[in-house]
Formats: C-alpha cells, sequence, structure tokens
C-alpha cells in the first residue's frame, strides 16, 4: 500500500493510534466478518476483555478500500460522557468533522437540517466559512438535536457507518430512557449502520443479549479473541526482520503465555524488547526481565494515581490479589487471614468497586488485577 522500504518507523510495535495496517497483525477473519456485517446492513455489537483490540480493529476496518470508497465512517468513543447531552454533542462533532468539509452545501445543510444548534453556526470572520463553535451547554434539548443528527446522516449521498466506542457508557448516564430511545431513532435508520463496542463485558453483554433490554436482537453480536499464537510469533519475527534484527521464537512464546495473549500488553512487551535489542542483533530470553522493568517503570507515575484516588480497603485487596496473581474465594477466612484484610463484608464491597472500575476482572471465580505490569508492580514494589 504505502512505501514501506523507505518509510520505516523507529519502532515497529506501534502502542498507540496506527496511522498505517503495516504494522497491524492479522485480524483477517475478524476483518472480513465485520465487513461482511455493514455491507449487509446490519449492526454490529463487538464486546470484548479490555485491550484485546476492538478499536484498532474497528480503525482497521473503516480504512479498507470497501468502507473507505463506498461510505462515511464515522467514530465516536463516549467513554468521557456521563449524560445524554454529553453524547450528543461527541456525536455531532464527529458527524459535522466527518462530513461537513466534504462539501459547502453539506456544511450549511448541518445546520439547517440538526436546526437545534443554529447558533453554534457561525461564520468564521477570516475566511467567511460556517464552523462548528458549540459547547456542551449549547446542547439544551438532547432528545430533538440527536433527532435531527440522524436525520442529517440518513441523507448522506453514501451509507454512514456510525461506531461508538465504550458504549456500555450510556449505561451509567442519568437520563435512565437513553438505552430505549437510541434503540428507535437507530431502528429508523436506512442509510446508516451502526458498531458499537464495549468492553465491559458483562454490561455490554446484558444490553445485547438479555430479552428485557431495547437493544435486544437489534445487532450480530461479535466477540474479540487473542490473536492465535503462531501468527503472532510470525508477526513479531517480520517485524524484528523490518528493523534489521531478529528474535528467538521462544520468547514471543514466552510473552504470549505470560500476558494470555491480549493483544496490548504483548505489543508493550515487543515494543520494549525491540528497543533494546541493538541493529543485527538478536533478541534472547534473557532480555525480558528488563523489558518488563523499563515498562513499569515507564508507568509508575499511572499506578500511583489510580492508587490516590482509592479508598485504603480497595487498596489493601488490590495488593492481596496481587500477591496472589490469581485470587480465589477471596471472602474466606484463609484469605482474609492471609492478607491480614479487615472482613468479609469489606472484601466483599471494596471488590465490587474494583470490578465496576474495571481494575480488576474475574473469570471463572478467579479474581485478576487486569493490568498485569500494575500487577507486578504492586506486587513486588509497592
Ligand atoms: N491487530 C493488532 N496488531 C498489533 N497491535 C494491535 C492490534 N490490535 C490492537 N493492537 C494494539 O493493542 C492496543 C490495544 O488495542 P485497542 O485499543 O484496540 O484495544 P481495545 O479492545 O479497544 O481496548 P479498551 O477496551 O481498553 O478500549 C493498541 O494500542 C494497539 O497498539
Ligand atoms: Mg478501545
Amino acid at each position: 500500500m504505502t512505501n514501506m522500504a523507505n518509510k520505516m518507523i523507529s519502532n515497529p510495535f506501534v502502542v498507540g493510534k496506527y496511522l498505517t495496517d503495516e504494522y497491524f497483525c492479522d485480524r483477517i477473519e475478524e476483518t472480513a466478518f465485520l465487513l461482511k456485517q455493514i455491507v449487509n446492513g446490519r449492526n454490529v455489537a463487538l464486546i470484548s476483555p479490555r485491550r484485546m483490540g476492538k478499536t484498532e480493529l474497528i480503525h482497521h476496518c473503516m480504512r479498507q478500500s470497501d468502507i473507505a470508497d463506498n461510505y462515511f465512517p464515522i467514530f465516536v468513543d463516549i467513554y468521557a460522557t456521563t449524560s445524554l447531552a454529553e453524547f450528543v454533542y461527541q456525536l455531532g462533532k464527529a458527524v459535522y468533522e466527518k462530513l461537513a468539509p466534504k462539501s459547502e452545501i453539506w456544511k450549511q445543510r448541518f445546520f439547517s437540517v440538526v436546526s437545534s444548534l443554529r447558533m453554534g453556526f457561525k461564520l468564521d470572520p477570516m475566511t467567511g466559512e460556517p464552523g462548528f463553535d458549540i459547547g456542551l451547554g449549547d446542547i439544551k434539548t438532547p432528545q430533538t438535536t440527536l433527532d435531527e443528527i440522524f436525520n442529517y446522516l440518513e441523507q448522506a449521498e453514501k451509507p454512514c457507518i456510525v461506531a461508538i466506542d465504550e458504549f456500555q457508557q450510556i449505561g451509567n448516564y442519568e437520563e435512565k430512557n437513553t438505552e430505549a430511545m437510541l434503540r428507535t431513532l437507530i431502528q429508523r435508520c436506512a442509510n446508516t449502520s451502526f458498531i458499537f463496542a464495549g468492553s465491559k463485558r458483562h454490561m455490554m453483554a446484558n444490553m445485547f443479549t438479555s430479552p428485557s433490554k431495547p437493544f435486544y436482537q437489534s445487532s450480530i453480536t461479535m466477540g474479540l479473541n487473542p490473536i492465535p499464537l503462531d501468527t503472532y510469533c510470525q508477526f513479531a519475527a517480520r517485524m524484528f526482520k523490518l528493523g534489521e534484527r531478529s528474535i528467538e521464537e521462544d520468547v514471543v512464546r514466552s510473552v504470549y503465555e505470560d500476558y494470555n495473549g491480549c493483544t496490548w500488553f504483548m505489543q508493550m512487551m515487543m515494543n520494549e524488547l525491540f528497543a533494546l535489542t541493538p541493529m543485527r542483533e538478536k533478541c534472547v530470553k534473557s532480555m525480558l526481565p528488563q523489558a518488563k522493568r523499563g515498562i513499569i517503570l515507564s508507568q509508575e507515575q499511572t499506578y500511583k494515581e489510580t492508587l490516590s484516588q482509592m479508598a485504603p480497603r480497595q487498596k489493601m485487596l488490590l495488593q492481596a490479589i496481587a500477591r496472589d496473581k490469581e485470587a480465589r474465594n477471596i471472602t474466606s477466612q484463609e484469605f482474609i487471614s492471609r492478607h491480614s484484610l479487615p472482613s468479609a463484608s469489606s472484601v466483599q464491597s471494596a471488590a465490587k468497586g474494583l470490578l465496576s472500575s474495571d481494575i480488576i476482572t474475574k473469570d471463572d471465580d478467579a479474581y485478576r488485577i487486569y493490568d498485569y505490569f500494575f500487577s507486578e508492580w504492586l506486587a513486588k514494589v509497592y
């Protein structure tokens, strides 16, 4: 696609946003599956544990020519929103920024269709161009504005794809009718399809698979598993080669095992390992501890901030879980006395808070801290 030979980036293990697909590993089947749903006008709910690669998969799909040439893809991340007005604000902004630059007519039409935001329509004094200058406080009638935004999308000359990331967030809005209202609006769309992505597994799953919920059976539900071990090994070898280095396969296998194949943690480790390997040399297993230390050190400030916002008993429980790595029966007398915790009821309420903020996860009765690096820091450094 792009010219790889002379545009090698400094580290091929990307841990932030991808600009091209060259450094993106696999996800071939997942991409094909997602595209198929979209092309056939179906909505998709993409649900997986955190850091598995949902957001990047969506961006990857949107970059594919089938989509980029024939649709208007619009991406909104609603992680930080806590009310319907904020949702409408983020969506309106994303829609405007995507469609308005397409043509002057489209720019003007936005404010005629989304008439509740007309006061935000201002001509730039320098260029005379209309611009989007709305603040959160300008969303006075969120439902009306939302309705208008959907009308605007429906009039676009290409079908639109709206990806709403961290969709589970709408379950926390004060406006308890948000799900039902959105569902009604979405159902009316003929020209627009939706991708709902989210990570709080139970909450997202509940929204889409519980018969009493508005979004029940409204979408195709799609999970995301770890990239297969062999595929990731080949990818890692190829990336090292691109950077004129090599890597023992055992190193990749060991990283995969340590982080259960979870994409972000593996990419972080490979990025650090790549950085530690001089050009034309080989990355070997003995470099693993140094790489881990490097990452933990670079994240330390974030860890401290996370802890600073926690109640003392949550911290106690967190450290206890970190020391066990996988903790079972956390309200048992054995667990409580081994870690000198206050009481079963305090453990229970601390666990509830930590689970809901996604700091710990629970799989088949085993609790662990979802961020492996944080866990190691808590157990060994803090
Ligand atoms: N296919 C891939 N190949 C290489 N790296 C990837 C791939 N997918 C994701 N990543 C890396 O893993 C990290 C996590 O991916 P992403 O942010 O998409 O996960 P997520 O599931 O949306 O996480 P969260 O639930 O926290 O929002 C990204 O920073 C990216 O660098
Ligand atoms: Mg994400």
